[in-house]
């Protein structure tokens, strides 16, 4: 049964970090966007002739769509304990964290939590989540059989830990290996979604699980990985005293064949330049979590270095929720800007909305299914409302351009400004009021 959406719309074509932003988007501001089969089969000019017969276009004013949003690095085993005051990352780690994930061997929590967590992703107008779930192969059942109802593109996976943890969240080397692989074959490919091979980080893996989880990665054909990377600089100390004769942090994880295309590195916030090489040489990705980085005092991410340098390394956004502190990628974004402008770079709007959307979709290897409005795309979609708040509506009055009015709603918007949500051309969320 097809449908059809009707309004502005404004997707990436090029890649303004390298081109001129000019030619990188397309902004239609009567658009029409058809959808066949989950999938969108026409996205252009409204045209009263591509409507197909009988359907009846819903038609969103003052508004804006864009492709739905990606959040590259999350832990939605983390949502009930966000904003957990207290020090940097390995104290928060034990006091908070180890704590709050033990409680999901039991399946109904579990999936009591993957609803609100999923709940909120849509609110924000987020449609592909990659989520680490815990050492527990429940949670992981748990949410994909979750976002299999609402029929999401999102990955995900057990988390791998064999040492530095309270016992009842230690697998072994060997359970790690048998658990994720079984795993992968029940989700990997079903429906939209993929599975990732998840060492929490280098820390918490003997070398032997670091080995089993490269076999993984290396066997499972299209299967991802996720860790974290450089975050703090206590964790890179503490890893060059438990790796030793290492040649840094990166090097840990590409000894044990853990470096490579669709290898998602949160943080990377204090890469080596050897690091940053290698990174791009590889064609790994690097997952930017700012809200995170500010919240845990962890450094100020280098996004020039990233993305600007004549070496770039694929970059994608993520909410690193719970050390994250906001569902919303405008939220997120606006904190990204704010540790740029720190370190001498501005991140403009049209930069900035790329990157959420098909910056993020080339980053992690999506960009066939997601991230940009075009026919053969995945229909996943937000419908971002400019006039969402009082202070929006009163502030977008005296936006000259589309570009000033992304500005302001990457500056003064959160989740109020979603206003709907599709995945797979499916209204999985609305505003109410
Ligand atoms: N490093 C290892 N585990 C975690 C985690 O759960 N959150 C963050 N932010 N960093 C980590
Ligand atoms: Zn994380």
């Amino acid at each position: 049964m097809a449908s059809a959406i009707r309004g502005a719309f404004l997707s990436y074509t090029g890649n303004p970090f390298k081109e001129a932003v000019a030619g990188s988007f397309y902004y239609e501001s009567d658009g029409l966007i058809v959808i066949d089969e989950g999938k969108i089969s026409y996205a252009g000019v409204y045209d009263a002739g591509r409507v197909p017969a009988g359907v009846i276009p819903e038609h969103y004013r003052d508004a804006l769509i864009v492709p739905g949003f990606i959040d590259a690095h999350v832990h939605y085993p983390q949502t009930p304990m966000i904003g957990a005051y207290g020090k940097q990352l390995l104290d928060w780690l034990n006091k908070y964290t180890f704590v709050t994930e033990q409680r999901y061997h039991d399946k109904d929590f579990a999936r009591g939590i993957a609803k609100v967590f999923l709940r909120e992703q849509l609110k924000a107008g987020v449609t592909t989540p990659i989520t680490y779930c815990t050492v527990h192969p429940e949670s992981v059942d748990a949410y994909f059989e979750e976002a299999e109802s609402l029929g999401l593109r999102t990955g995900a996976g057990k988390v791998l830990m064999d040492r530095h943890a309270p016992e009842a969240l230690l697998d072994t080397a060997q359970t790690g290996y048998d658990e994720s692989k079984a795993l992968a074959e029940k989700w990997h490919g079903r429906g939209r979604f993929f599975y990732v091979v998840t060492p929490r980080f280098a820390p918490t893996s003997t070398p032997e699980q670091l080995e089993a989880a490269g076999a993984l990665y290396q066997e499972i054909s299209g299967v991802y990985m996720q860790t974290h990377l450089s975050e703090n600089t206590k964790e890179i100390a503490w890893v060059a005293e438990l790796f030793p004769g290492t040649h840094g942090y990166l090097d840990v994880y590409d000894r044990y064949g853990l470096v490579g295309p669709r290898t998602l590195f949160g943080h990377a916030v204090h890469l080596t330049d050897p690091e940053w090489k290698r990174m791009a040489e590889a064609g790994a990705t690097i997952v930017h979590c700012p809200t995170s980085n500010l919240f845990l005092g962890s450094g100020l991410f280098n996004l020039e270095r990233a993305l600007v340098s004549s070496n770039p390394v694929r970059t994608a956004l993520g909410s690193d929720l719970g050390a994250g502190t906001s569902f919303s990628p405008l939220v997120t974004l606006n904190e990204a800007y704010k540790i740029a402008q720190l370190r001498g770079y501005s991140l403009s709007a049209h930069h900035a909305f790329y990157l959420a959307t098909l910056g993020s979709a080339r980053a992690i290897y999506q960009d066939q299914h997601i991230g940009s409005i075009e026919a053969g795309k995945d229909a996943d979609l937000a419908v971002l409302d400019f006039k969402a708040t009082p202070i929006l509506a009163d502030r977008q009055a005296f936006s000259a351009s589309l570009e000033e009015q992304l500005f302001v709603l990457m500056t003064l918007g959160d989740e109020r400004v979603i206003k709907a949500t599709y995945a797979a051309g499916r209204k999985v969320y609305e505003r109410t009021g």
